[in-house]
């Protein structure tokens, strides 16, 4: 059973899937970029642990905390049975990192990336080990969602796949569904085209975005309507996930509208800025 694990970039994402591992009896290394970085995650992670405890998800926080070490040194991968990258959503970065995370890490060891939108095969390529690459991508919150899409590339071995999805399944007790290698996999490719529906729809006056969310919330038994969601999974996340099934398919169903262009320019990121459709306090 994988038991030691790295994360790789300590941010919204990296933090959640070193907590859930660690939750699960996991050894967790997360690197950060640097020490600030390094201190914020550790900072993000404690909070989560906490809250989740005092809301008796937890019986103990501080064993759960006591299994996550936190480096701004990649080399500190060398012994770990998985590595998950869970850094900014920028290709050039995410090659140099497999690129770098192959001469260090065992050569046994699965190289997993998180990434929502670059294909698989690009990171797989750069390394001497492509049949051990793949995509597990969770959701955030990832304490909370269920699911990981499991993203194997046209050379990842079918043992790879078998192990990352024990791994989930088994042992951080999550759901597993299977992708092809394209852009958005499945929850993206057809989640993003819907939030961008809506943008356009509240952009064009159709409806204020209360009545939008409202409408899906109590029409459609949605648990929150697009625009807010939007807003959780933030505007610039939201355009980069836009552009990249843009990028792949050519569909205008996937360009981003100028709506959501101008938000992000703004700063207006939503929930993470305190602004998008709506305003957070
Ligand atoms: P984030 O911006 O919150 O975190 C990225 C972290 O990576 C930052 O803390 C940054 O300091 C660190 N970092 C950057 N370069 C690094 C490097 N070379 N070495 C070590 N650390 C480095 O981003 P977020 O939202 O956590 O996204 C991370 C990845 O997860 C992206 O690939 C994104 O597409 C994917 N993802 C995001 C989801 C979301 O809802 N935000 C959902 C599912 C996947």
């Amino acid at each position: 059973m994988t038991q030691r694990v790295g994360v790789v970039g300590g941010g919204l994402m990296g933090s959640g899937i070193a907590e859930v591992c660690a939750r699960s009896g996991r050894d967790v290394i997360v690197v950060e970029a640097d020490a600030p970085a390094a201190e914020s995650a550790q900072a993000r992670i404690e909070k989560s642990v906490r809250r989740a405890a005092e809301r008796g998800k937890i019986d103990d926080p501080d064993g759960v905390l006591a299994r996550i070490r936190f480096a701004t040194d990649l080399d500190e991968l060398a012994d770990r049975d998985l590595v998950i990258e869970a850094i900014v959503e920028n290709e050039d970065a995410k090659v140099d990192l497999f690129t770098r995370l192959d001469k260090i890490v065992q050569p046994d060891a699965i190289l997993a990336s998180n990434t929502s939108s670059i294909p698989i095969m690009k990171l797989a390529v750069v390394t001497q080990r492509p049949q051990q690459v793949l995509g597990i991508h969770f959701f955030n919150p990832v304490p909370v969602l269920k699911l990981v899409e499991l993203v194997p590339s046209l050379m990842t071995s079918e043992e790879t796949t078998a192990t990352a999805r024990t791994f989930v399944e088994d042992g951080l007790g999550k759901q597993a569904i299977l992708c092809q290698d394209r852009a958005g996999f499945v929850v993206n490719a057809l989640l993003i085209p819907f939030i961008l529906s809506a943008i356009r729809m509240y952009e064009s006056g159709f409806a204020s975005a209360e009545d939008i969310d409202h409408g899906l919330v109590l029409g459609a038994a949605h648990p929150q309507g697009p625009l807010a969601l939007a807003d959780l999974i933030g505007l610039d996340t939201t355009k980069a996930v836009a552009e990249s099934l843009y990028e792949e398919f050519k569909e205008p169903l996937y360009a981003p509208p100028p709506l959501l262009q101008r938000m992000v320019s703004a700063g207006l990121l939503g929930r993470k800025t305190g602004r998008g459709f709506y305003t957070y306090g």
